[in-house]
């Protein structure tokens, strides 16, 4: 083992020993300490769910990239393993960015994106990145002495050096193919596919989408996959203007839904959906899990806006693994149902007529899963506030007749400027409006209409805020329960 990943290993240690999990999120994923982007890696490997994370140890800013790791049977209470890979070699040495991984002969296949600064004759520096492998047994990881194995000179003409990483890698039919982001000619994102008899040798095979300047510039972090009778290209681009309520993050992301001509290796896209409407979702990956569902995780933060407490040792967190379903051609998202195992103390009311601002016995709490049916033609508005304290608190309001549902976290106590509200575009269902709200300490996630929408938001107001108050002017009915959510560990 290289002393740069002893040194991270040794310090995780130490260092996780000290922070207890009362300072933790109740059921969502947190680095154990310094900083963290996004999920890596997160797939199947001898019948457990593997985490690994784009992860900096020693401070909670991001610096040069390490890859943490974690597992779990259920997709709820994880296990830290020790940091995975660190940036030890020449070719991977300003970072060991985000890529994926696979099970392969019994052995568990790391891809990555090695990144290396060089300097040019003149005496400025430039950066590479190459897509690099690593095989191990599920903690100890051997990266290949022929890496990299894939590098930007494969791109067509005029693509970019510089921008080229997050490989997803995935076998078919006895082949392997690897997704790439970089950036074509004309500046802007594309996915490069490459194919593979054996690990070792790629070919490029082919550009899957691109942004023609319209999607954002560089796309990063893609993913693809089959669900229902559509193909999915899931993608992270950067530098995107948002369109009405769509695409506000900058860092933002899609999911391109097509076809896909497996023979010719050709993607065909159909329509663009956001993946989520929230303040903090970046850089999402899936997994096919044994039983087949297809589950994705999202990095709980925003490049652009980020937001967490100074005096925290860690930075970082993920959505709820979720379950994505293909319905009427859109992608629908929904907690795995695992969680469902973590509900206990269920509290609930039926047709609650809602007026002014009224609270509901039982109905409280900072590790909440809350299931609301929004009912009756005649209000406007729907206010329901949580994580409050009366002072402080985040507020989920619906308007009925714009039919836009936002989320507005102005008051909830965390004391800088950050951007603080986000809409979406949810209509009711047969005069219905259907939410499930996930609150834990730090994040609220909302499912509108089954999960058809999903909006995931951070919050640091202080945990003994837990009051939630709902309020409609008109005449608003509605039916709620609500569970606490306890993991225990
Ligand atoms: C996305 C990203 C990836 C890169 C990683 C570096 O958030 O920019 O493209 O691999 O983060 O940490």
């Amino acid at each position: 083992m290289s002393e740069l990943l002893e040194k991270a290993r040794s310090y995780e240690k130490a260092a996780t020993e000290k922070i207890s999990n009362e300072n933790r999120p109740e059921f969502h994923f947190s680095n154990p300490v310094g900083w963290m982007n996004d999920p890596n890696g997160f797939s199947e490997y001898k019948g457990e769910h593997h985490l690994f994370y784009q992860y900096y140890p020693y401070a909670t800013h991001w610096d040069s990239m390490h890859w943490g790791h974690a597992k779990s049977k259920d997709f709820i209470r994880w296990e830290y393993l020790p940091a995975a890979l660190a940036p030890d070699c020449a070719y991977d040495s300003f970072g060991v960015f985000s890529g994926s991984a696979m099970e392969e002969a019994g052995k568990q296949i790391l891809v990555y994106t090695g990144v290396e600064e060089k300097m040019s004759e003149d005496g400025k520096k430039y950066v590479r990145q190459h897509q690099c492998m690593a095989t191990g047994d599920g903690v100890n990881y051997e990266k290949l002495e022929k890496n990299p194995v894939v590098s930007a000179d494969m791109l067509p003409e005029g693509s970019s050096t510089e921008d080229f990483r997050d490989p997803k890698i995935w076998k078919e039919d006895g082949r392997y193919y690897m997704a790439v982001g970089s950036r074509g000619s004309d500046g802007s994102g594309q996915i490069a596919l490459f194919c593979a008899d054996t690990l070792h040798e790629w070919n490029y095979a082919g550009i899957l989408d691109c942004s023609g300047n319209r999607l954002g510039k560089m796309w990063e972090c893609p993913d693809f996959y089959p669900l229902g009778d559509r193909q999915v290209l899931m993608i992270s681009p950067q530098e995107m203007e948002a369109e009405g309520l769509e695409f506000h993050n900058g860092n933002n992301t899609a999911f391109l839904i097509g076809s896909y001509d497996r023979e010719n290796l050709r993607f065909c896209r159909e329509r663009v959906q956001s993946v989520d409407y929230g303040l903090d979702f970046y850089a999402p990956q899936t997994m096919l899990t044994e039983d087949g569902r297809r589950v994705m995780i999202g990095w709980m933060q925003s490049w652009d806006n980020p937001m967490y407490p100074d005096s925290q040792p860690w930075s970082g967190m993920m959505t709820v693994p979720r379950e994505l379903s293909l319905r009427g051609g859109r992608v629908y998202q929904w907690p795995v149902r695992e969680l469902n195992g973590c509900r206990r103390n269920a509290v609930a009311y039926k047709g609650v007529c809602v007026e002014k601002e009224m609270k509901l016995e039982g109905i409280a709490g900072r590790s909440v899963d809350l299931e609301l049916r929004l009912k009756g033609g005649g209000y406007g508005k729907c206010r329901i506030r949580l994580a409050s304290d009366g002072r402080r608190y985040s507020e989920i309001i619906y308007d009925r007749e714009e039919k836009i549902l936002t989320f507005d976290r102005t008051h909830s106590g965390f004391a800088k400027d950050t951007i603080s509200t986000r809409s979406m575009y949810a209509d009711s269902q047969d005069g219905v409006l259907s939410l499930r709200i996930l609150i834990d300490r730090y994040s609220v996630e909302i499912f509108a209409n089954d999960g058809a929408q999903a909006m995931t938001s951070l919050i640091y107001t202080p945990c003994n805020a837990t009051q939630i108050t709902f309020a409609g002017n008109g005449q608003l009915y509605m039916d709620v329960t609500k569970y606490d959510i306890e993991v225990e560990r």
